[in-house]
């Protein structure tokens, strides 16, 4: 959605709920756990949770967790989950390019699975991430390889920051989404303050692809920058 318009992943939560994480367990991503470490008590947003595999994979690492989405279908499923098996998590329905629900600064981390390519505006996004996280807050996100148009094929116009409409999108996924060149998603992550700890680049067989051939993570974290006496400036 852009802000206010419909969420467009609501007419596809209950294909999308079927097709990932049935039963509730949560993700399985080594990848993506080993990039968000160790989150024993910590403080952490899964942001654009969806169903909330992400949010349960945070819970399952002892994280406390706060989960949002803009779209309260998916959220439907993610509370049909947490009631089913209580694991603590609070499902908050809001858009990531304010997360007017949260204060400055009451994030440990924030982990954002497979969801920045479906945000129409990455520079707002990647500044409320930075709001919300404290100094040293970390930030991990997989994206689906920007390499890929369309999910499935090499995309033909790489350096174009635009909206492009998936060739075959499976029923559980919605038509459009947004391709960033590697070098936006870099550009937006350091002007919101962001140092960048470690990238990954995975490449998935023809079998276990399903839709998305490759993902690309990151680990960022944040480091503000403190008052000089005398100046408002940060
Ligand atoms: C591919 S799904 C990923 C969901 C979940 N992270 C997962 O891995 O299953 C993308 C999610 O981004 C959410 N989303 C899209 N735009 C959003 C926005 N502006 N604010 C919050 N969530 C958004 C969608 O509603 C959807 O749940």
């Amino acid at each position: 959605m852009t802000r206010g318009g419909p969420a467009s992943y609501d007419g596809v939560a209950d294909e999308y709920s079927r097709a990932l994480d049935p039963d509730g367990v949560g993700l399985d991503d080594p990848v993506l756990t080993e990039l968000v470490g160790d989150v024993a008590g910590q403080d952490v947003l899964s942001l654009a949770c969806g169903q909330g595999q992400d949010a349960r994979l945070l819970a399952r690492l002892g994280a406390r967790v706060t989960a949002v989405d803009v779209s309260a279908e998916m959220l439907r499923h993610a509370r049909r989950h947490e009631e089913a098996a209580p694991r603590g998590i609070a499902y908050v329905e809001g858009d990531a390019h304010e997360l007017a629900a949260f204060a400055d600064e009451s994030f440990d981390g924030v982990l954002c699975h497979m969801a920045l390519m479906d945000i129409p505006d990455l520079d707002a996004a990647t500044r409320s991430v930075a709001r919300v996280l404290g100094d040293g807050g970390w930030f991990v996100f997989s994206i689906v390889h920007p390499c890929y148009g369309g999910h499935v094929e090499a995309v033909t116009d790489y350096l174009l920051d635009h909206r492009y409409r998936k060739p075959r999108p499976p029923e559980w996924l919605p038509e459009h989404a947004y391709h960033r060149p590697l070098a936006i998603y870099v550009e937006k992550l350091t002007n919101a303050g962001f140092r960048i700890e470690r990238l990954e680049e995975v490449h998935y067989s023809a079998a276990d692809a399903g839709s998305v051939p490759g993902l690309f993570y990151a680990r960022v974290v944040r480091r503000l920058r403190r008052r000089r006496a005398g100046s408002g400036d940060r």
